[in-house]
């Protein structure tokens, strides 16, 4: 049945091997217990004192689910999707825009669980979320970060056909690293035919949540 308030939850994103929909609040205890332990969480997420460090890790997943739905706009969205390989829910691929309807730009950030990488399974989802971005958005550019020592965040935007796009010196943990910026314009991706094999079903419903005409 077609959501009668939030038609993202029938939006689908289909690749030869994944299907992933958007998260929703019954995927959140099952998405705690199987994130990484190298997934890097949010820094500025908060933690609870007396809380399990486990649970603290899963609360981040919580919260930012609600966040991310609670202050969803035209101007500020970030759409996780959960990632699946038949039934099992093996990871998240986040799309985020900040002034899209003016920028044309949107941000991506993924993580699988340890046994399903290596597959090229990082690669197709990032390409459902370029072809949701490209094809159906219409975004100009895509744009991602990375640790420098992040091989396969990299390798998976190398492989898509990004270009450095600069870095920066951030906090990790206590100390000072490098972020590797790349970034993918409209004209390389529709070149490099890495839609092909993606499907999107239910997008034109969710429009308006993008401030898209209908
Ligand atoms: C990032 C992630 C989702 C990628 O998934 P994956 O299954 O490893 O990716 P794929 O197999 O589709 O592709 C990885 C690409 O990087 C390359 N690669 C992998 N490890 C590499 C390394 N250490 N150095 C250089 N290249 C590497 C692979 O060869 C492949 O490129 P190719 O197709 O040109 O050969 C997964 O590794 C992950 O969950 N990591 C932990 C969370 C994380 O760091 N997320 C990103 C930050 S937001």
């Amino acid at each position: 049945m077609t959501h009668p308030y939030w038609p993202l939850f029938d939006l689908l994103l289909g690749t030869p091997d994944l299907t992933l929909r958007p998260l929703r609040e019954a995927d959140l205890v099952r998405l705690a217990a199987i994130q990484p332990p190298d997934l890097e969480l949010d820094p500025g997420a908060t933690r609870f004192d007396g809380m399990p460090e486990p649970v603290n890790r899963g609360l981040v997943a919580f919260q930012g689910y609600w966040k991310a739905y609670g202050t969803w706009s035209p101007a500020s969205w970030a759409l996780p999707f959960a990632v699946y390989h038949g039934d099992d829910l093996i990871g998240t691929q986040t799309l985020e825009g900040e002034d899209f309807p003016r920028l044309r730009e949107a941000d991506s950030a993924s993580f699988l669980v340890t046994e399903m990488r290596g597959r090229g399974f990082g690669k197709q989802m990032r390409r459902a979320v370029l072809a949701l971005a490209f094809d159906a958005l219409g975004a100009e550019r895509a744009i991602t970060s990375a640790w420098h020592d992040n091989g396969a965040s990299l390798g998976v935007s190398r492989a898509l056909g990004y270009a450095p796009n600069g870095e920066s010196r951030h906090a990790r943990g206590e100390r000072v690293d490098r972020m590797v910026h790349l970034a993918l314009s409209r004209d390389e991706w529709l070149a490099s035919g890495h839609s092909a094999g993606v499907e999107i079903d239910g997008f034109d419903p969710c429009r308006p949540l993008f401030g898209l005409e209908g």
